[in-house]
């Protein structure tokens, strides 16, 4: 059936399934997409895999994940084995599984939901995450609106895209992991639509994969390219910043790419909150006692591992560098063990910096007493903290962050990259630049122009608070 042609019953409120993907930098950008339909009267009934509503009633309460009026909740399984461990889900096992179980329980899901005795609306639209892109058959059986979200930067998609041009010029799949040399990251990709300054590093990680059917390149480009038959996709994202590569999505095919960004901007406030971990927000009263722009926030985001011994270079990067730090580290942060930092690293630096293992981060970002943020540059991250007009040091770990790293270092200006390699020597060399080096003020300076954009787009008349009109009135409630 062709998608968009059922007809709404009058009177009736539009009702949206919000379904995101499965993971926290994922379940965040989609919960603001819901709020900002729930405040514009549609009834929204939000998906959560069975296990991180589990982790949403055990991080916060029940009454968290209670809902709202208007606004519900449901859950399907994510077809993994049961655990009731609070850690971030192995990627590649996730998507696999999301991609072979999901489809029969959404399918089943929005049956129930159709039922009348229910008392809900019928659902008339499906906003899913690209990952969970099984949902476009449903919508299609349903004959309703189905619109993609795409957590993160538009240069991303389109470096996922050009994953096809980088097989066509024999720089991928590579041969073997030893070809990783960083002269053959170093090779500059010269001629990519959308993209500039590129070079082979600069793409989205699962390029690198040796294997030449390696399922997370495949699946990456899949969802990339499959989205062309959706309805819409929406980016959180804004033109000042990505117009370029928004234009470009286009000229890849995509229906109309609806930038709606920065979300946590143009979100209303409310009382529903997706974080998986306990927040500790005793972080925001350490740093109303700190002067302006005077401490390093470092918080590597929830997929993000590393070893012990880079967690140790961090440490005394951190206590070489003498400025105040508030470091988030997360249970699981250290690869397959429990984060253990030097005594004398405790003991040196328990007067200017505190460790926790979750924050409010978006408060954090916006708090004034925050001078640099040391990030893997995960989108969401790399949004809030030109929300909040903070430049950045980038230790990208896979997926889009390398490309974002790019932006964020060569074409927007607000930061400088560590290597992966992490050493102490170049955390604090990099930390004490950024705090009152040339380069920092520079960064400075750019990091509020952004925010003044980010602003402006997400103000009445500006970029993405039109965008969001627009797809309401042309894409997901054309009849109401
Ligand atoms: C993942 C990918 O890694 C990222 O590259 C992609 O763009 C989205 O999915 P993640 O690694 O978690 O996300 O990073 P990020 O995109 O930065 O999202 C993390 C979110 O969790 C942010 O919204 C951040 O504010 C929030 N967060 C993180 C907290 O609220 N508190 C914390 O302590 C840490």
């Amino acid at each position: 059936m062709e998608m968009g042609s059922s007809p709404a019953p009058a009177g009736e409120k539009a009702h949206a399934v919000c379904l995101p993907a499965a993971a926290q930098g994922h379940l965040i950008p989609m919960l603001d997409v819901a709020k900002m339909l729930h405040a514009r009267g549609f009834h929204v009934t939000f998906v959560n895999t069975e296990y991180n509503h589990a982790r949403l009633v055990r991080a916060r309460g029940a009454a968290a994940v209670a809902g709202v009026p208007g606004f519900r909740f449901a859950t399907i399984p994510d077809g993994l084995p049961p655990s009731d461990d609070d850690v971030t889900q192995d990627i590649l096992s996730l998507c696999k599984s999301l991609t072979e179980t999901c489809l029969g329980p959404f399918r089943r899901l929005l049956a129930e939901l159709n039922d009348p005795a229910t008392g809900h609306p019928p659902v008339t639209c499906v906003v899913s995450d690209i990952v969970m892109d099984f949902s476009m058959e449903v919508a299609r059986e349903l004959g309703l609106p189905y619109v993609l979200l795409w957590t993160s930067s538009a240069v991303s998609y389109v470096g996922v895209r050009h994953y096809r041009l980088l097989f066509e010029r024999g720089l991928a799949p590579i041969k073997d992991v030893k070809q990783l040399t960083s002269e053959y990251l170093d090779i500059p990709v010269e001629d990519v639509p959308g993209l500039r300054n590129m070079r082979f590093r600069d793409f989205p990680s699962f390029i690198r994969s040796p294997a030449p059917d390696d399922y997370m390149m495949h699946f990456a480009l899949g969802i990339a390219e499959r989205a062309i038959g959706a309805s819409a996709m929406i980016v959180n994202t804004f033109d000042d910043l990505e117009g370029e590569a928004v234009a470009a999505m286009e000229a890849l095919g995509l229906p109309k790419v609806y930038t709606i960004g920065p979300l946590p901007l143009l979100a209303p406030s409310s009382s529903i909150n997706m974080s998986l971990w306990r927040e500790q927000e005793e972080c925001l009263p350490w740093l109303d006692d700190k002067e302006p722009d005077s401490v390093v926030y470092v918080n590597f985001g929830s997929i993000t591992v590393m070893t012990n011994e880079q967690l140790v270079e961090f440490a005394w990067g951190l206590a070489k560098s003498g400025r105040h730090f508030l470091w988030i580290i997360r249970p699981d942060l250290v690869r397959g063990d429990t984060a253990v930092l030097p005594l004398e690293f405790s003991a040196e630096t328990a007067e200017r910096g505190i460790i926790a293992s979750w924050c409010p981060q978006q408060k954090v970002l916006s708090h004034p007493a925050v001078g640099a943020f040391l990030t893997h540059s995960g989108w969401n991250s790399a949004l809030e903290s030109m929300c909040g007009g903070v430049p950045i040091i980038s230790w990208p770990f896979f997926a889009d962050q390398q490309t974002n790293c790019r932006y964020q270092c060569t074409e927007w200006g607000v930061g400088m990259e560590i290597d992966s390699d992490v050493r102490r020597d170049a955390v604090a060399r990099l930390i004490t630049e950024i705090m009152e080096g040339e380069n920092g003020k520079v960064m400075k300076k750019k990091a509020h122009e952004w925010r003044e954009k980010a602003a402006k787009a997400t103000k009445p008349g500006g970029s993405s608070h039109r965008n969001f009109d627009e797809l309401i009135r042309d894409v997901l409630a054309p009849r109401y």
